[in-house]
């Protein structure tokens, strides 16, 4: 039976088109997913869009659409994206679909029934313009409203409460009994420090727009955007009763921006304690993109639209450069210098390089045949260190792999490249090809081309189309098909 691997995206807001941020957690998790399906796990990767709340009300009403039509033409927008950025997931979820309805309802009801949900008074710090109740969770510059950054004042009103309360105990243990639940170390810090200062019971319905999950039996009141969004996790395995539920939960790492760790690391946690169902393995707060050294934002006109950087420079350099550029839990700058660096030296220097002068040599040494067997001829230190690179590199990526450290998978890779590079330069098989020597010349190409293999295997689930163009340039049982440079460079 093959092991299964389930991992998920945040649900991103529809009322903005995806932007580099989004795209970065999407294609980290495409990644992982394709690379965890090639090492022979059953995956389920799971993203999708969060269409309810406030936010989204007023951007359709800003947009004078209905709220419907606008979420319809929104999520699209995301699909879309995904779909030119190479995203192969196994299901995308739109909280307003009525497979996710039915279940946050259902949990809603029995969590009422339960008496972890109970009907109470909020009293709670409330943005006028935006119409919004925020709560501790929520707020990220002192008591201003995090969305319009404006002063929120108390409000008072009639309002569900979650028991967060309750389960702080038993959060601190599960945090106590597995180290490895929220990685990195910092984020986890953070956290305990947040659920030891004291956990208060959660609001988790509102009254003042509409759109959202009703209430089961109380038509005034919808869900809270961030408890209904959560449940995608579940819904969309068609918790309870699903196969696929039973299957796949829990999850085996749900990856999200550091922003949002609060809500996955806590509320989320405590909803499943309550459902009594188990935790996800482990949740992972990735680091925030700055674009040329600023906050990326609408008002500052400085979105980076991942679908206009492919159209100019293809699709897998911005997959490669997004998880190269900086370790998956830190923060990073994305600026047009250092994606054309990157793009030139990496890209069209090593490993475009690399196929590029190996394939010429294969072809003007030997016809476009490569003998396979005869990498095992070793004549010198040099090859020797070579082949045992080749073998070596898979099992350091692995490592790197299950530790979320893509850019030190990359740059293992790298490693292995740029040897080969060295290796040609080294062994100078334009001399061996001169002076005749056949046998020699013919286990220096094969020892290149086992690298060249082993480097389109590995770095396929990062650039899938580079990887298949590697393939079809290396052929199959030893004719070579040489063809166009992976990456033509850039004139900077
Ligand atoms: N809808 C919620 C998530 C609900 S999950 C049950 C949400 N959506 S969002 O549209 O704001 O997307 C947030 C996610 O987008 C972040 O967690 C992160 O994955 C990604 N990013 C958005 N901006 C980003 C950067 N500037 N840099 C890196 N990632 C960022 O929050």
């Amino acid at each position: 039976m093959k092991r299964k691997y389930y991992l998920t995206t945040p649900l991103y807001y529809v009322n903005d088109i995806p932007h580099i941020g989004h795209a970065y957690t999407t294609i980290a998790a495409d990644v992982l997913a394709r690379y965890k399906k090639m090492m022979g796990f059953d995956v389920y990767f799971l993203t999708g869009t969060d269409e309810h709340g406030h936010k989204i009300w007023l951007a359709a009403e800003d947009k004078k659409e209905t709220t419907q039509k606008f979420v319809d033409k929104m999520a699209e927008g995301f699909k879309t994206a995904w779909r030119t950025l190479d995203i192969a997931y196994d299901d995308f979820l739109r909280t307003t679909e009525n497979r996710h309805e039915q279940v946050v309802q259902a949990v809603f009801s029995k969590l009422m029934e339960q008496g972890d949900i109970y009907k109470g008074e909020y009293e709670g710090w409330y943005c006028v313009p935006c119409e919004s109740f925020w709560s501790e969770m929520d707020f990220i510059d002192g008591k201003n409203c995090p969305d319009c950054g404006r002063a929120t004042e108390i409000l008072k009103e009639e309002t569900y409460f979650f028991k967060l309360a309750k389960y702080q105990d038993k959060l601190l243990k599960h945090f106590e009994a597995n180290p490895d639940f929220l990685q990195p170390l910092s984020r986890k810090n953070e956290i305990l420090q947040f659920i030891k200062r004291g956990l208060k019971d959660l609001s988790v319905t509102r009254t003042a727009f509409p759109w959202g999950v009703g209430v089961p039996g109380d038509s005034k009141h919808v869900v809270y955007v961030w408890f209904d969004a959560l449940l995608n996790y579940i819904s969309a395995l068609g918790y309870p009763d699903d196969e696929k539920f039973k299957q796949y939960w829990p999850a085996d790492v749900q990856l999200m921006g550091k922003e949002i760790v609060r809500f996955h690391a806590v509320i989320w946690p405590a909803i499943l304690m309550a459902l009594n169902i188990p935790l996800p393995k482990k949740i992972f707060g990735h680091g925030w993109w700055t674009v040329e050294g600023k906050k990326m934002s609408k008002s500052r006109g400085n979105v980076v639209d991942p679908l206009v950087l492919s159209d100019g420079f293809g699709v897998d350099p911005i997959r490669y450069f997004l998880l190269r550029e900086v370790p998956f839990g830190s923060d990073g700058d994305f600026s047009m210098a250092s994606f054309i660096k990157r793009y030139n030296s990496d890209l069209a220097n090593d490993i475009g390089n690399l196929l590029n002068r190996t394939l010429t040599m294969i072809d003007l040494y030997f016809q476009s045949e490569i003998q396979n067997s005869i990498c095992d001829t070793q004549f010198d230190a040099l090859s020797i260190a070579l082949v045992g690179l080749t073998k070596e590199t898979p099992k350091v990526v692995d490592q790197h792999m299950n530790n979320l450290a893509f850019a030190a998978a990359l740059a293992a890779i790298w490693k292995l490249i740029n040897k080969a590079n060295k290796y040609i330069e080294d062994e100078t098989p334009w001399k061996m090809a001169k002076a005749g020597e056949t046998v020699k010349l013919q286990a220096v190409m094969s020892n290149l081309y086992d690298v060249l293999q082993t480097t389109a295997l590995l770095v396929s689930p990062f650039m899938p189309a580079t990887a298949e163009s590697m393939r079809l340039q290396l052929g199959v049982k030893g004719k070579i098909n040489k063809g166009q440079p992976l990456f033509p460079r850039l004139q900077k």
